[in-house]
């Protein structure tokens, strides 16, 4: 099943994307769902229906169209109840701990219950649903990107925090509790936190699969694209595949292949024009001028990224005909949405001393990269943005002998590490 995800910076046009990419793909034939991972009804709003929200079922499909279905997601969704037990329980438990600063900052980034919702949900129409193709509508970047570092952060957490023998913690208990001075987590906290664990390493292998996809809705302005181009450091620090780059909102004017930028003068200088008029056209040309030179810089931004233009409609495209009209209207490299991207994840390979982890980082100079080694962890972090990756086994026996930012991909080189590897050890794995 293709799994295309929509992230932009707040008001960009993600749900009209979304959608209007939902509705073209479900009248060519292809079985889609559309679900947004906000619990407010602006899918439905884009869609010019009202999706039914069922109190007894947490998440209820509605039929738009022939082969078109969209979820959602219903604020009294129980996962909301008991996230926040588990969140509550998280939270005192690292409180009053002299832990470690990297964890605490990511306890406090802990998404919220709609986030959780929405992935779990995710999952389960992955795994269960009748769908060729399931288009979800993100919340605006800073949530999303939360959102999808998740799994891996909450999985982190949970690895360390689920005792393995939970009968002997329960037998345990208050003995436990006073030896350590934590609290122990209740039984129903206990049950929730391990049920998610295994949905949540589950949805992190979707984002991961090849089948599963970002596409970044901006609009040519320049504040937008700063954000964006840390958006697309950030998902790809995650893990995650970007195969798109949609520019909304652009004037038919702006765009290149019929760049005719309005000239002010003459049109100021006709007799006939109100002095309205005139201010009117100069208004439009600033603009005109403004998304050219956007337009342009998302290409050098972006490139070899495929870029989609979605035009600037005189209305706001509300109802499936004005989506699909939309879709329609898009120009540049739109190509075929079940094609998947190529893998753009973090690889690993032997060199003649040691060996190369790369992880595409795109945007990023070395300066922005900071890297720590932490057991078997190599944690990157770029901005406010951190991963823990799981070194595989090779490289735990080894240590870090530099990194380096070339071409946008951070290259990390392992030698192995003398203390740890016996040479007679070192050969048995060289030869395999
Ligand atoms: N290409 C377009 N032409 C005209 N109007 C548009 C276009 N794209 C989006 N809009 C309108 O812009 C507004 C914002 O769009 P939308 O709700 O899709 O943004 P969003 O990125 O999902 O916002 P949020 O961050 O709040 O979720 C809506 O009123 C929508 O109808
Ligand atoms: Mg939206």
């Amino acid at each position: 099943m293709r799994v295309v995800l929509f992230t932009g910076k707040g008001g960009v046009g993600k749900t009209t994307t979304a959608a209007a990419t939902a509705v073209q793909a479900a009248r060519a034939g292809i079985k889609t769902l559309v679900m947004s991972t906000d619990a407010a009804h602006s899918l439905g709003d884009a869609l010019g229906v009202v999706l039914v929200t069922a109190p007894d079922d947490p998440a209820p499909v509605t039929e738009i169209e022939p082969g078109l279905s969209a979820l959602q997601l219903s604020a009294s969704h129980s996962v909301r109840r008991s996230w926040r037990s588990v969140q509550d329980y998280l939270l005192t438990l690292f409180k009053g701990l002299g832990i470690d600063p990297v964890v605490a900052d990511e306890l406090t980034e802990l998404p919220g219950a709609d986030e959780i919702v929405a992935l779990l949900e995710l999952g389960k129409q992955v795994e269960s649903g009748p769908w060729d193709l399931v288009v979800v509508d993100c919340a605006p970047t800073a949530e999303t990107l939360r959102l999808l570092a998740l799994p891996e952060a909450l999985a982190w957490h949970l690895d360390r925090l689920i005792p393995a023998q939970r009968g002997l913690l329960r037998a345990l208990r208050p003995a436990a509790a006073a030896a350590t001075g934590l609290p122990l987590p209740g039984v129903q906290v206990l049950d929730t936190l391990r049920r998610w664990h295994e949905s949540l390493l589950e949805i992190q292998s979707i984002l991961a699969s090849e089948t599963t996809s970002v596409r970044l809705v901006l609009t040519p302005e320049r504040v937008v694209l700063a954000e964006s181009r840390r958006t697309l450091t950030s998902l790809r620090l995650y893990g995650l595949a970007v195969d798109q780059i949609v520019v909304n909102r652009v004037f038919p004017d702006a765009t290149p292949s019929d760049a005719k930028v309005l000239d002010v003068t003459s049109s100021g200088s006709n007799s006939s024009q109100s002095g309205q008029e005139s201010t009117h056209t100069a208004w439009l040309a600033g603009w005109n001028e403004a998304q050219q030179r956007g337009l342009a810089e998302v290409r050098h931004s972006f490139d070899p990224l495929p870029i989609v233009i979605a035009p600037y409609l005189s209305h706001e495209p509300v109802g499936t005909d004005a989506l699909a009209a939309l879709a329609k209207a898009r120009t540049g490299e739109i190509g075929d949405v079940l094609m998947t991207a190529p893998a753009q994840g973090m690889t690993v390979r032997s060199e003649d001393d040691g060996y190369l982890l790369t992880l595409p980082l795109p945007l990023v100079t070395a300066a922005e990269v900071d890297l720590k080694r932490r057991d078997d962890e190599l944690l990157v972090s770029v901005a406010d943005h951190r991963r823990v990756l799981s070194l595989p086994s090779v490289l735990r026996r080894c240590v870090v002998a530099g990194a380096v930012v070339r071409k946008g991909t951070l290259r990390v080189r392992f030698v192995p590490d003398e203390k740890l590897w016996p040479v007679n050890e070192r050969e048995s794995v060289a030869r395999e």
